[in-house]
């Protein structure tokens, strides 16, 4: 049972008494707090064991406190139990929970033993304390929520409920406690994580545990936890940029940097360390054009970067930290490529046709003509001409689009073909510019009728050539190609009926070859007049003609002719003269004529059988024979004359005529000389008539030539040319040729000396070409020795006349 005693001294606190007795042992027990202060009076040990107090000095009452230290006493007056020491329940039974002293008092006298047992009573006077001063705590920033992260225990030397009660902990947002107090064990306590940890926002945070013991007031112990809070790869690395844009000129030097990017983590460590990448997708080659460094960020230029491939590239880069569950982030680049001027136009062509008609029409067109330029902008604007002028001009039907049509008037015998040059020029600076060649080809239309030299042919001809000679051979040259100019040859029936009744030459009409179908005779015909016509095969064909003079020749094909009284067909002619003529007496005159004409024609005289003729002479042009001498008795009576008339052809021809001349006695004088004289007027009278009939015939001749030649000229103005009279044309033996109306005169060299001729050239204004040259068939080809002036159509007419 227990007994509590309340005393009255100051410094007493509370005394548990807890008597027991034990009646074999007597056994007294005390309870007294740890701690009190010396003199604390645990009990009434005189009372309680029943003794005097006046006894307790005479039986030597004293505690026996064994090997510990005397914590109490007894004082003998008054026979309380007193504390006599500070008494430490910690220090005297560590760690149980029960705490007594057992004690033994003894009293002499009869000797008696008790046992005294003093229950130390525990008093909060220890602090809970933890292990360590603080407690570090690594925890990994993904921890799941509801993780648990045990914590040092604080103790607490006092105990029962002195001992560690509880356990606080400092506000904060992450973490709870969980105290467990498993009945007999001590409590434990575990930090629970209620709030997801982000090292990025917090990467420390201090905690504050506090242990609480259950002592009255209670006493308490902290505990600063740590808790360093672990990175884990929980961020994305970020760009500074979602979208870069950066503009680059292309073909840009490789190694060029143009961009750098940056890509942060907020985590740490590795997990912030970042490396770029490009990303490739679909077939674009951006990597190859570009590179990243993987560290740095620094986009260079890798390849060749062309405008006109690719005007601009899309880059996707990749940031990727270096954690050990990776993560990533994207960005763009939007690279702009600034186009250079690094491509020259380009010029296709689309023929529409190989060849364009001379006769083509202005606007006509060739060929199709589309520029292009690979670059963009300015330098991709083209400009399209033609070089230098031609026939051709470029028409734009829209941008870009030209046709090469014809502008001019074309001629394939001009030109025949054309190399227009096109050029076109971009506009950038410096412009580029590219040429293209297109080859024209004209095509043939038969434009161009065949063309003699000239419009009027002269050819002189032999008399006698056989038929089938070849008089001359024409030419026309036709300007036209192919078929166009194949000439062929025809004569034309001209209006002369002569050459129609009576053809005189033919002509092969593939070479032009003309042959004569008659023998001409220079004393039967003089000249011939007809045309060729030379055609070609084009379709329509086309033709022109030429008109071929043909003069004959004069050959001496004829003897001199005797004229009456004489004749040379055998007969004797006989003269008289008297036998006393003087010297110088006129005889007779021989009188011959030539059928040729020229030197062919040109006589003379001579004495052919001059048997010792001293006596009589010939004049050698004039044919009249003469006496040398007076007549002497030696002379013979009669003498026969050979007159030899020969002209002066080559070879020359001659004819004879004999006479005897008579020389009869004085008697005959007056005879012979009356004979002499009708012969005189016989002569004469013959001479005359010749004389009278040449004058006539040759101003009958010269003024119908006049005539002629004035009605030709007013015909030509009407411009006919078939109307040219050969007759006009006649040469005459013994005419004086002068034509008044003649303004030019032009020498005409035959290149054989046989042939004196003189040629009068006077200009018409009916002729149509100039002559370019005079084929002298069999016998000579002479040359102008002057040009006559293109501008001047003059018609020349050859006379020849010895
Ligand atoms: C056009 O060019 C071609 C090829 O270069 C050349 O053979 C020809 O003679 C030229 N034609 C003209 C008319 O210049
Ligand atoms: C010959 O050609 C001219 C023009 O050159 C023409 O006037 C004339 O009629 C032609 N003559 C004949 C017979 O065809």
């Amino acid at each position: 049972m227990g007994v509590f005693k309340k005393r009255t001294t100051a410094w007493a606190q509370f005394v548990v008494l807890l008597s027991l007795l034990d009646s074999n042992l007597g056994q007294i027990v005390y309870s007294v707090s740890e701690e009190v202060n010396q003199g604390t009076v645990v009990g009434n040990i005189a009372k309680d064991l029943n003794l005097n107090v006046q006894e307790l000095e005479s039986r030597m009452f004293q505690i026996v406190s064994g090997p510990h230290k005397k914590y109490f006493e007894v004082n003998a007056k008054t026979g309380l139990f007193i504390v006599s020491d500070r008494i430490d329940r910690e220090e005297l039974c560590l760690d149980t929970r029960k705490c007594s002293l057992k004690l033994e008092a003894v009293a002499h006298n009869p000797l008696n033993l008790y046992r005294i047992e003093v229950n130390i009573l525990d008093v909060n006077d220890n602090a809970p304390a933890f292990p360590a001063e603080g407690l570090n705590l690594n925890i990994i920033e993904n921890a799941f929520l509801g993780d648990r992260f045990p914590l040092l225990l604080a103790g607490d030397v006092d105990v029962g409920s002195n001992a560690v009660k509880t356990y606080k902990l400092s506000p904060n947002e992450h973490f709870s406690l969980d105290v467990q107090s498993g009945g007999e064990q001590r409590l434990s306590a575990e930090l629970v994580l209620q709030k997801a940890l982000d090292r990025e926002k917090q990467s420390v945070i201090q905690l504050l545990l506090t242990a609480v013991d259950g002592g009255k007031p209670p006493k308490s112990g902290t505990l600063q936890i740590t808790v360093n809070v672990l990175d884990s790869n929980d961020n994305n690395p970020v760009f500074s940029q979602t979208l870069y844009k950066v503009r680059v000129s292309e073909n840009g030097p490789r190694g060029t940097p143009i961009v750098t990017l940056n890509a942060t983590d907020l985590d740490e460590g590795v997990n912030s360390e970042i490396v770029y990448s490009i990303l490739e997708h679909g077939s674009m080659k951006e990597s190859e054009i570009f590179a990243i460094d993987p560290d740095t960020g620094d986009i260079i230029i890798k390849g060749n970067i062309d405008y006109e491939e690719n005007a601009a590239f899309e880059l996707r880069v990749q940031a990727k930290d270096k954690g050990h569950l990776p993560r990533s982030t994207h960005c763009k680049v939007l690279i702009e490529v600034i186009d250079v001027n690094d491509n020259a136009p380009d010029i296709s062509v689309t023929s529409l046709t190989n060849m364009v008609r001379e006769d083509a029409k202005i606007g006509t067109a060739i060929a199709l003509i589309v520029v292009s330029d690979r670059d963009g902008g300015k330098n991709g604007d083209v400009n399209c001409h033609i070089e230098g002028s031609t026939s051709f001009k470029l028409q734009s039907s829209y941008k870009n689009y030209y046709s090469l049509v014809v502008d001019g008037p074309l001629d394939r015998e001009t030109v025949s073909q054309y190399n227009v040059t096109i050029t076109a020029t971009d506009e950038g600076t410096p412009p580029l510019s590219v040429a293209k060649i297109i080859t024209v080809d004209v095509s043939d239309v038969n434009d161009n009728a065949p063309r003699f030299s000239s419009s009027e042919l002269i050819v002189y001809l032999r008399e006698n050539m056989p038929v089938g000679s070849n008089v001359l051979t024409v030419f026309a040259f036709d300007a036209d190609a192919k078929e166009n100019a194949e000439v062929t040859y025809s004569l034309l029936i001209g209006n002369s009926k002569e050459v129609l009744t009576n053809p005189i030459v033919s002509i092969n009409s593939a070479t032009g070859d003309i042959y004569s179908l008659q023998i001409f005779d220079y004393e039967d015909v003089k000249n011939f007049q007809f045309c060729v016509q030379a055609t070609d095969s084009g379709v329509p064909p086309l033709s022109s003609n030429v008109t071929v003079n043909l003069f004959i020749l004069d050959m001496n094909d004829n003897s001199p002719q005797i004229l009456p009284p004489y004749s040379d067909s055998g007969s004797v002619n006989t003269e008289r003269i008297s036998y006393f003529v003087e010297a110088g007496y006129f005889v007779a005159k021989i009188r011959a004529v030539d059928a040729d004409s020229g030197y062919n024609a040109l006589l003379s005289y001579h004495i052919a059988e001059s048997k010792e003729n001293n006596l009589f002479r010939i004049g050698t042009s004039t044919g009249e024979i003469r006496t040398r001498r007076r007549m002497s008795d030696n002379d013979l009576r009669i003498h026969p004359l050979v007159i030899l008339v020969s002209d002066s052809g080559d070879p020359s021809l001659s004819s004879t005529v004999s006479i005897d001349v008579a020389v009869v006695e004085s008697t005959g004088e007056d005879r012979t000389h009356f004979k002499e004289r009708p012969q005189k007027d016989n002569n004469f009278s013959v001479l005359n008539l010749y004389l009278v009939i040449a004058i006539v015939s040759v101003s009958v001749i010269f003024l119908v030539s006049l005539l002629i030649l004035i009605a030709i000229k007013c015909h030509r103005t009407d411009g006919t040319l078939n109307r040219y009279d050969a007759s006009m044309i006649t040469a005459h033996p013994d005419g004086s040729w002068s034509y008044s109306k003649s303004t030019q005169q032009y020498d005409v060299c035959f290149s054989s000396d046989t042939l004196k001729s003189d040629v009068v050239v006077f200009p018409s204004p009916c002729a149509f070409a100039e002559a370019d040259g005079i084929s002298v068939n069999g016998a000579d080809t002479f040359k102008r020795n002057q040009t006559l002036p293109m501008s001047e159509k003059v018609r020349i007419n050859v006379l020849i006349f010895d």
